[in-house]
């Protein structure tokens, strides 16, 4: 699949300014080296994203994030804990913070996250600097769980292939530019997040202005229209099944929300594929991964 000359290839392609799609455990991203705003810029453009949507800098290490963000003791507990992982923090930026401002999209912080994939932080290393990379899809549409996902969607010079992604959700967004906050649930369920801060997360709309400036309502769309708790499938609907709701497709027999998340966003372009005019999904129970399911699941069925 991926050899050590291919993550080489794509390092120097990444310093050059170009773009190089690439596995994390989340989705597959879409990366460019985070110091070069011209880089930068070319995510936006590739894929068709509002320009206030601000990207996440991936790290090899705690200590390379520490370079580029201010870590309260709160936040460092998450990162010492859960990266590499499924996490993504936001963080004050630090005054000499390397990553282009395009980046930030003109905000005071920087969102961090060392992904746990071997091909990933490979890459960043062979990079040597912080790597950009938004979900390798084109803006609003359904996230990649694999490289035929990403090939389907984008024209790119490169993709590294690591197969299909294990988590199949993005990460858990939390910000720490005030009060430690949930922006967007994801990868790492919010309750082993409370957990080890010993205090709940506050909500992303609390306190009114718009912390998360990625979270669109109409997002990860597939072209069907979406009808969701759905307990039975209706006439010229496809049907996404659940546990006790079976389909020819379903995302967890046995109900298991993990296995839900990691096969979510492959059904999703399975039966889009399909052209039905309608999908109808089963109910997901909002525990644990559930709740980075149902909210993907109800943007993917916003009105757009
Ligand atoms: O799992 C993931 O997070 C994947 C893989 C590739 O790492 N990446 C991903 O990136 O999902 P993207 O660009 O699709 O989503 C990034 C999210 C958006 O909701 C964005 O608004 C938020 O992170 N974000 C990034 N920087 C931020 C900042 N400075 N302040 C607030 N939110 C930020
Ligand atoms: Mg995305």
């Amino acid at each position: 699949m991926t050899t050590p000359d291919d993550i080489a290839t794509a390092a120097a392609l990444i310093l050059q300014g170009g773009l190089v799609a690439f596995p994390t455990e989340t989705v597959y991203g879409l990366g460019a080296d985070a110091t070069q705003d011209h880089a930068v810029a070319k995510i936006y453009a590739a894929k068709g994203r509002p320009q206030f949507n601000p990207l996440i800098a991936h790290v090899e290490d705690v200590e390379a994030a520490f370079a580029l963000g201010e870590f309260s003791a709160d936040a460092l507990k998450l990162a010492a804990r859960f990266w590499p992982g499924p996490l993504t923090l936001v963080v004050p930026r630090r005054v000499d913070c390397k990553v282009s401002l395009l980046a930030s999209a003109g905000l005071p912080s920087v969102a961090l996250r060392v992904p746990a994939h071997p091909i990933a932080l490979e890459l960043i290393r062979a990079v040597g600097r912080p790597v950009v990379a938004p979900s390798a899809n084109p803006s609003g549409r359904i996230s990649p769980t694999t490289a035929e996902h990403v090939r389907a969607g984008l024209k790119l010079d490169m993709i590294l292939d690591g197969g299909a992604c294990a988590v199949g959700v993005e990460s858990t967004v939390v910000s720490f530019m005030d009060r430690p906050r949930l922006l967007r649930p994801g990868g790492l369920a919010r309750d082993v997040i409370e957990d080890a801060l010993g205090f709940g997360l506050a909500e992303a709309d609390a306190g009114g202005a718009l912390y998360s400036p990625g979270q669109l309502e109409s997002h990860y769309a597939p072209h069907a229209a979406m009808r969701l708790n759905a307990e039975a499938r209706l006439e010229g609907e496809l049907y996404l099944g659940f546990g006790p709701y079976k389909s020819t497709y379903t995302l967890s027999q046995s109900g298991d929300v993990v296995e839900a998340a990691a096969n979510l966003f492959r059904m999703l372009h399975e039966l889009d594929n399909r052209n039905p005019s309608h999908i109808a999904v089963a109910p997901i129970p909002n525990i644990g991964l559930g709740e980075a399911i149902n909210d993907r699941l109800k943007r993917a069925a916003a009105p757009r």
